[in-house]
């Protein structure tokens, strides 16, 4: 391949496209204006308000949907039944596999991040990729290991194309799975890696600057509320290793925390 071709397909990676639909291009606009005649325009525009309504009343109804399909679920493995055969998330269509969970699922300290990679995305575990390997070893230095004591799993079970963040849309439609899953796990500690992970389960704290480090209490569908602690995200401490500072300082807390509960 040439360095030109090279060039424009790390351009096109850039800008968020990572799937090949089909071989040959359709420009949609031009067979569009061939359609000159009014009617078959007011049919086409009839049909895309129709499409709109439909998507929008599907999107409303969606959350119910989640939360109802979440709320007959007894067991971890119900749920994660439960959320694989849920196809009321758009993201769904374009993953490789449902991340549902890794991990030891009695364990004392839930971690959950935002949603799964590609690396995550094509084993079907959280946290698998370069990120998830610092995580690992963050974890590792205050006496955790996935296989052990902790568990792992995301806000949103399956890879956004292009792996961009989430939209709140996404979030607000697949959170009633997350809050079941954290009642059905019942950990004594959440650790909340990154913004989003943190506003989702503590919303109206936002910032993951402003959040890191301090301890909430989260207690939806529960008795008894499980402390909370954010940190910073390891894919961010990638980029910034300026940061590990104050991550170890919050791991630190997590790990005191643990020592008085245990
Ligand atoms: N980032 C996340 O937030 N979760 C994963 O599972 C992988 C990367």
């Amino acid at each position: 391949m040439d360095i030109a071709s090279i060039a424009l397909l790390r351009w096109y990676l850039e800008a968020g496209v990572d799937e090949v639909v089909g071989e040959t291009p359709v420009n949609n606009y031009l067979t569009f204006k061939k359609k000159k005649n009014i009617s078959s325009l007011k049919e086409n525009c009839n049909r895309s308000f129709q499409h709109t309504k439909k998507s929008i009343d599907s999107i409303l109804s969606i959350p119910n949907t989640a939360s109802a399909l979440a709320a007959q679920c007894t067991t971890l493995e119900s749920l994660r039944a439960a959320v694989t055969g849920f196809d009321g998330c758009t993201l769904r269509t374009n993953a490789a596999n449902t991340v549902f969970a890794d991990g030891t699922p009695t364990a004392p300290v839930m971690v959950i991040g935002e949603a799964p990679g590609v690396e995550e995305d094509r084993q079907g575990l959280p946290f698998v990729g370069p990120s998830g390997h610092l995580l690992d070893k963050m974890l590792e230095s205050i006496g955790l290991e996935r296989h052990r004591n902790c568990y792992m799993t995301n806000v949103v079970p399956w890879r956004p194309p292009g792996n961009r963040k989430p939209t709140p849309v996404e979030v607000s439609i697949v959170l009633p799975f997350l809050e079941r899953h954290i009642t059905l796990a019942a950990p004594k500690i959440l650790l909340l890696v990154g913004g989003l992970a943190a506003s989702a389960v503590l919303p109206g704290h936002e910032g993951i600057m402003k959040v890191r480090g301090k301890w909430f209490e989260y207690s939806v569908g529960l008795t008894r509320p499980i402390p909370a602690i954010a940190t910073f995200h390891p894919a961010y401490l990638l980029r910034s290793p300026a940061q590990k500072r104050l991550a170890w300082h919050d791991l630190l807390a997590l790990e005191s925390r643990l020592n008085q509960i245990l």
